[in-house]
C-alpha cells in the first residue's frame, strides 16, 4: 500500500481531530493538528500582552515570531502527539475558551500563516500523514490524495465541544461555546488570507446524525480505494 496524504478541512468543533487521530492510528500515519499551532501563537500572544479583550498588537506579534518555536511530541500513553511552545507542553492551557475566543483573530495574521504552512507542509514531505485544519486541502497540501470537507450543525458542534470542555474540568455554560462556535467559523470563512472553504475536489461530510464509527468506516474505505 502507498503512502499518501489525508487532509480534513472544515467548521470547529465538527470532530476532525477524532476522525484523523483513528484515521492515523489504523494506517500508522502520522497526525498533525494544525488548529493547535495557532492556538500555541495565540497563547504566545497572550502570555506576551500582545493581545487582549479590547485590543490586538498584530506588530509585536509579527516581530516576534523568530521566538516562536513550536513541536508536537508523541505521548504513547494518550497515543497521540501533544504541542510544545518554546519547550514548554501546553496541550492543555491552548484548549481555553481564552484561547479560542482570540485565536481566529491571530491566525488572520498573513505572517503568522505563513509560518506555520511552512512547518505543515515540511512535516507532510514524506507522506502517510493525516493533517486537519481549515486551509490543509486548499492551501498546505492542494495535491493531497483524500480530501474531506466536514460539518454539522452548529448546535451540534457546539454541544460536542461542551461536552469535551466540561469533562476537561472547564467552567463554561453552553452558550458561550455556541457563541464562540458561530463567531470563529465566521471569521475563518471570511478572512482574506486563506479562508475556510471547501477544496473543490474534497468529499463534504455532513456528521450531524452519523455515528464516529459510521464516519471512519466510511472514510476509511474511501482511503483504501485510493492508497
Ligand atoms: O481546529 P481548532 O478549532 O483547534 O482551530 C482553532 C483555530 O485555528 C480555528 O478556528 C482557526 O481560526 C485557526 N486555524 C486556521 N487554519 C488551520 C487550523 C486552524 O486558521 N489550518
Amino acid at each position: 500500500m502507498k503512502k499518501i496524504t489525508i487532509a480534513i478541512d472544515g467548521y470547529s468543533s465538527t470532530g476532525k481531530s477524532t476522525l484523523a487521530k483513528q484515521l492515523a492510528k489504523h494506517l500508522g500515519y502520522v497526525y498533525v493538528d494544525t488548529g493547535a499551532m495557532y492556538r500555541a501563537v495565540t497563547l504566545f500572544a497572550m502570555q506576551n500582552g500582545y493581545i487582549g479583550a479590547e485590543f490586538f498588537d498584530k506588530e509585536s506579534l509579527i516581530n516576534s515570531l523568530s521566538f516562536i518555536n513550536l513541536q508536537f511530541k508523541f505521548n504513547a500513553d494518550l497515543g497521540f502527539a501533544e504541542m510544545f511552545l518554546n519547550s514548554k507542553n501546553v496541550e492543555t492551557e491552548i484548549r481555553t475558551l481564552e484561547v479560542s475566543n482570540f485565536v481566529s483573530k491571530v491566525a488572520e495574521v498573513s505572517q503568522v500563516r505563513s509560518k506555520l504552512v511552512e512547518q505543515q507542509k515540511e512535516m507532510g514531505k514524506e507522506k502517510g500523514i493525516v493533517m486537519d485544519g481549515r486551509d490543509i486541502g486548499t492551501v498546505v497540501f492542494p495535491d493531497a490524495e483524500v480530501k474531506i470537507f466536514m460539518t454539522a450543525s452548529p448546535q451540534t458542534r457546539a454541544q460536542r465541544r461542551f461536552k469535551e470542555m466540561l469533562r476537561n474540568g472547564s467552567n463554561v455554560t453552553f452558550e458561550e461555546v455556541l457563541k464562540n462556535v458561530v463567531e470563529r467559523d465566521y471569521i475563518d470563512s471570511h478572512r482574506e488570507d486563506s479562508p475556510l472553504v471547501k477544496a473543490e475536489d474534497a468529499l463534504e461530510f455532513d456528521n450531524s446524525n452519523v455515528s464516529k464509527q459510521e464516519q471512519f468506516v466510511a472514510v476509511l474505505d474511501l482511503v483504501l480505494d485510493v492508497a
